[in-house]
């Protein structure tokens, strides 16, 4: 135990030397040096965690700004003729009312396993403080995405019971959590530890499971699936719910993709054949998951969409999902049959699709990303 009076030399010995950087909880040493940018480092950092400045990833410290002028709330979105439209029997079809459940079956519970995630697993290891301010803000909003859909659900009047047991209930759905869930379980042993260059490479591993596959592909049948409800102006609430959700995610991704990227800079060392191989192969497998929930929750066509659609969307993502962690496409014939997807990102572009009533939290400098 260290004495208010130690040495700062006495501090430094307190950390280990190799191995696991700071976490945060270590002792505050009194004259200690100042933190330095060229100390700071993603994972394994030596220097105190508790202080924000100074800076060395600009990127993350946007995005964190960015998101707060991002601001929404699901309750202010108003949900009435959702209601009316799902208690009017002639309101929606069978087929349109399976893609409404099965999407907040998944969703309900994969923004708890995404946040679990956050806060159980990459927190922890990720060793820099203006990476954890975004984190922390991040969690709040997979919060507000899982008040979100509980909202919803609430509102639609469903049995909230059937709907948050979807994951455990429904093959399809059960495969991507389970998947998902499985890129943590290394990191839940509560003896791991970065610093080894498996244990490294495991935490990456885990990092691309959750913010590439399962933010950035698991995600996308249902944002597109919803969002065509509201591009044919029915279920606007919900889809305005699900908009504001999918910037979010946009923003979780792009994050990621940061942060994935400067690990792999920083420790070349991580990224060889064998693990682009492993990543390539966890990729492909994840999209096979997303198709057969894609036919699993449109079994046949319906809003314009239909599976063959989804085959070729979910190839065209995850082919620009590997161009942005430097890796070469998995799919030679990827298309988007979406391009209005990427469009929707951007609410102040959408507003009109909607007749719902806009929230005006962002303001207009902060919508560049
Ligand atoms: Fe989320
Ligand atoms: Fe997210």
């Amino acid at each position: 135990m260290l004495e208010w009076n130690d040495e700062p030399s006495a501090v430094m010995e307190a950390m280990p030397s190799e191995g696991a950087g700071a976490t945060g909880l270590e002792e505050v040493a009194l004259g200690a040096g100042r933190v330095t940018v060229d100390e700071k480092r993603l994972i394994n950092c030596r220097a105190d965690l508790n202080q924000l400045i100074p800076f060395k990833y600009p990127w993350a410290w946007d995005k964190y700004l960015t998101a707060c002028n991002n601001h929404w709330m699901p309750q202010e979105i108003s949900m009435a003729s959702d209601v009316a439209m799902w208690q009017d029997p002639r309101g929606l079809s069978e087929d349109e009312r399976l893609i409404i459940k099965r999407s907040l079956g998944y969703f309900s519970t994969a923004d708890s396993l995404v946040a679990n995630n956050l806060v159980l697993a990459i927190y922890r290891h990720l060793t820099n403080p203006e990476c954890r301010q975004y984190l922390l803000r991040q969690a709040f909003e997979e919060a507000l995405h899982t008040h979100a859909y509980q909202y919803v659900i609430e509102s639609l009047g469903l049995d909230e019971t059937e709907v948050f047991n979807t994951y455990r209930e429904v093959p399809s759905v059960h495969a991507k959590a389970a998947l998902s869930l499985s890129f943590t379980k290394a990191l839940s042993d509560p003896e791991f530890s970065t610093g080894t260059l498996a244990s490294d490479r495991e935490f990456l591993r885990n990092l691309i499971g959750f913010y590439v596959i399962t933010e950035g592909i698991f995600f996308y049948v249902g944002f597109v699936q919803i969002l065509s409800f509201g591009r044919q102006n029915r279920m606007v609430g919900t889809a305005e719910q699900f908009q504001y959700i999918l910037r979010d995610e946009s923003m979780h991704l792009n994050f990621g993709i940061d942060v994935i990227n400067q690990i792999r800079a920083e420790n070349p060392e991580i990224w060889t054949a064998a693990f682009e191989a492993d990543i390539r192969a966890m990729i492909m497998r994840g999209v096979a998951l997303e198709e057969a929930y894609a036919v699993d929750t449109m079994p046949r066509g319906v809003l314009g969409l239909n599976a063959a659609m989804f085959r070729a969307y979910l190839r065209f993502i995850a082919n620009r999902r590997c161009r942005q962690i430097g890796m070469e496409p998995v799919y030679a014939d990827a298309r988007n049959p979406f391009p209005w997807m990427s469009e929707a990102v951007d609410l102040k572009k959408e507003k009109n699709f909607f007749e719902t009533r806009v929230l005006e939290y962002q303001s207009g400098a902060a919508l560049s990303w």
